[in-house]
């Protein structure tokens, strides 16, 4: 855990979470050579993964980072460069977010008995494979390190206060999106 000051610092929380998306993507790694190599698609390894990736990668994690670490850096004087990264890891996630969208349209055109959809599914998860490593070296090496010196060690204190109170609320949320969407279809 990165730490300043005595206390952890924002970084630290963060860098952890790429820890565990870095243990997918290796999961999925190997499920894309067994596919290549002949395997079936198997939807739900998608269902899975494609959950990971979206409660946990996405909403949880790219969550913290653009709903509070880029909101209040961008009421920082940043550097050109750190701007342009930011500006960069922001449309980052919406390519992963494309990317996991046409992914599960693959994977629900395979169970219609679309079976070349298993190359398009493939591909895409080819795709995030390819573009997890690269996003999180950028935030884990040029980026949030760098980034906490905007911040003071109270700044920093109540971002990981909002950090956890972020987290807290998450599975809430989750679950009632799913109750509320399934109460829609009964
Ligand atoms: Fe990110
Ligand atoms: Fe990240």
């Amino acid at each position: 855990m990165q730490k300043s000051q005595g206390s952890i610092m924002p970084a630290g929380p963060l860098m952890k979470e790429h820890r565990l998306i870095e243990r997918m993507i290796a999961v999925i790694k190997k499920e894309t050579e067994d596919l290549t190599s002949g395997k079936e698609l198997n939807t739900f390894f998608i269902q899975e993964a494609a959950d990971f990736i979206k409660t946990y990668a996405d909403q949880c994690h790219h969550g913290k980072e653009e709903d509070i670490l880029f909101r209040d850096l961008g009421k920082k004087e940043l550097s050109k460069e750190h701007s342009e990264i930011m500006n960069q890891l922001i449309a980052e996630h919406k390519y992963g977010r494309k990317t996991l969208k046409e992914l599960l349209e693959a994977r629900d055109r395979y169970e219609k008995g679309d079976k070349k959809a298993k190359i398009d599914a493939l591909n895409r998860l080819k795709a995030l494979v390819e573009f997890y490593p690269k996003h999180i070296e950028k935030e884990d090496k040029h980026f949030f390190l760098p980034c906490m010196d905007y911040f003071s060690s109270k700044e920093k204190d109540d971002m990981l206060e909002e950090f956890w109170e972020f987290d807290k609320t998450l599975i809430h949320k989750k679950y009632r999106q799913i109750v509320e969407r399934m109460e829609e279809r009964i």
